[in-house]
């Protein structure tokens, strides 16, 4: 597991990569392709609501998320799986 800081309004997929947590973003970030996708086991209430984008891509439930389309919206901890 790893712990990091993440401002509000950063996206998922930002934090990840800014702490050197590898998260595939094959669509440049854009919503546009779901290899961001990841699970939230912790703290959906801190993140920002699903969008229009996240549903086109048929991520239409807990847990799943896009990281690049889901931002940090509260205090409080957030524990995020990435990968398969
Ligand atoms: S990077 Fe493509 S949907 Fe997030």
């Amino acid at each position: 597991m790893t712990l990091v800081q993440a401002e509000k309004g950063q996206k998922i997929l930002k934090i990840a990569l800014d702490n050197g947590i590898p998260m595939e973003h094959a669509c440049g970030g854009n919503g546009f392709c779901t290899t961001c996708m990841c699970t939230v086991q912790e703290g959906m209430e801190h993140l920002s609501h699903r969008n229009d984008r996240e549903e086109n891509m048929g991520i239409t439930s807990d847990p799943w998320r896009l990281g690049c389309q889901t931002s940090v919206v509260g205090d409080g901890d957030i524990v995020i799986e990435v990968g398969e």
